[in-house]
């Protein structure tokens, strides 16, 4: 449970609030390369932390993110025309360059020194990974980006999903934390007989009330749960969060998943999620489908399916099933037990879970059980960062520490009584190869 404050702290990510600001200490992603495809292609509107920005792609290939209205008289640069190393408002003329130079004022007489003094409000960008990463805080000079392993190999090895979320960035996040949901929404109509033994999904629904370890990292939180594994030995699943809106989910193996998920908020309803995973990761949840009962369409990279791409504000991304045709629930299904939920794929059984809290859940009347320490460590975490800087200026975990993002999740089994953090060392560094793991491990 939060106070109102609380939620309020937590949850608002505008210019100006104490959240919005921890997020604009680090560099966020703002949309895929992809979306903007060649030099001079058309501009994109981006909903980033509460502000309209219009994304383009010059004729040299560098990526742009300015204000919406343009600084002359408030016309959006979405209709601008985007020629010669510039974007150029259709109003009056005036052009702009990526980084917010007005390098052409043609309604002005020739002589005039105007243009020097207006500048339009450009946000640096940089890609890497097939993300288009912006920086909109208040450094001259920016921070590293963080080490986040599957957004730095070679673009071959990448498999990006972007989907949108109708309700604010938390509770995305917040699914991603709460592990104890996996064997109810995602795999409640799963029996033992359905899962191979001796792989981590027959563990899961051999036992779906883990207990839960939770320690503070450098990066954010990690938390360690457990359930009885194969004789003296127990299945542990470890999931990270990270500064500010990253999380690491638990599935597949230990040591071989490549994968970070960000909740990026649009503004405070709305949010953009990312999952930079590497190929062997997105096969190993392939294999989540092996079984019928098994849910399809999901694992740790969704493949949904979606609308095509519109030009709105909130036109990117967006899933087919949504809370207007109730996530194509078939009520057949949930009553068969052929599917726990009847709402088909696992990243739309979270997404309708999460989207049906509202927009902004009034965490005043939840009531958190021993399940959900992580959620309630994750959000001390937040709050406190984002009080240390409004009151201290004290700069958020691993903004100046990129390396403290080389760590990875997943499942491992331990011997009962080993140390869970000790013992998974080794496995959670990222940059490490491990022939020695089996992927099928996960079941
Ligand atoms: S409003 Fe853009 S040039 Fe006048
Ligand atoms: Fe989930």
């Amino acid at each position: 449970m939060l106070s109102r404050e609380d939620n309020e702290l937590v949850t608002r990510v505008g210019a100006g609030t104490p959240m919005g600001n921890l997020m604009r200490q680090y560099w966020v992603p703002a949309m895929l390369s992809s979306e903007l495809p060649t030099p001079d292609s058309d501009p994109v509107r981006v909903m980033l932390l509460g502000e309209q920005l219009i994304a383009f792609r010059d004729t040299n290939g560098n990526v742009g993110l300015l204000q919406n209205n343009c600084p002359h008289r408030g016309a959006s640069l979405f209709f601008g025309r985007n020629e010669e190393a510039g974007l150029r408002c259709v109003y009056h003329g005036w052009k702009f360059s990526t980084d917010g130079t007005c390098v052409d004022m043609p309604n002005e007489p020739a002589e005039s020194d105007f243009k020097q003094k207006v500048k339009a409000t450009a946000y640096p960008c940089t890609e890497r990974g097939g993300v288009v990463w912006t920086y909109m805080g208040p450094r001259q000079q920016p921070p590293p980006l963080p080490d986040l392993e599957p957004n730095m190999a070679s673009d071959s090895d990448v498999q990006l999903v972007a989907v949108q979320r109708e309700c604010n960035w938390l509770q995305g996040l917040e699914g991603d934390i709460d592990t104890s949901h996996l064997g109810f929404l995602h795999l409640g109509a799963v029996q033992p007989e359905d899962t191979r033994p001796g792989t981590f999904a027959y563990y899961t629904v051999n036992d779906r009330a883990p207990h839960y370890n939770v320690v503070d990292t450098e990066y954010g939180a990690m938390y360690g749960a457990y359930r009885p594994g194969p004789e003296e030995q127990l299945y542990w699943r470890f999931a990270q969060f990270l500064f500010p809106f990253y999380a690491m989910i638990p599935t597949g193996v230990m040591g071989l998943q490549k994968l970070v998920r960000a909740w990026v908020p649009m503004d405070d309803t709305h949010m953009m999620f990312y999952s930079m995973g590497s190929q062997a990761s997105a096969i190993q949840s392939q294999n989540v489908n092996a079984n019928r009962r098994m849910p399809s369409g999901g694992g740790a990279v969704p493949r949904v399916l979606m609308t095509p791409n519109t030009s709105d504000w909130y036109g990117r991304f967006r899933m087919a099933a949504s809370a207007s045709n109730d996530y194509m629930i078939d009520r057949d299904k949930q009553r068969r037990r052929e599917d726990y939920t009847g709402i088909p794929g696992i990243h739309t059984q979270d997404q309708a879970v999460t989207e049906s809290m509202g927009t902004i859940y009034d965490r005043e009347k939840e009531r958190l059980g021993t399940s959900d320490v992580m959620v309630i460590r994750v959000r001390r975490r937040l709050m406190d960062a984002a009080r240390a800087l409004a009151e201290r200026g004290v700069t958020p975990p691993g903004v100046d520490n990129p390396e403290v993002y080389r760590v990875r999740s997943g499942g491992a089994f331990l011997p009962k009584g080993a140390d869970w953090i000790e013992g998974t060392a080794e496995l959670r560094k990222a940059f490490v190869e491990h022939p020695e793991l089996d992927p099928a491990l996960a079941g």
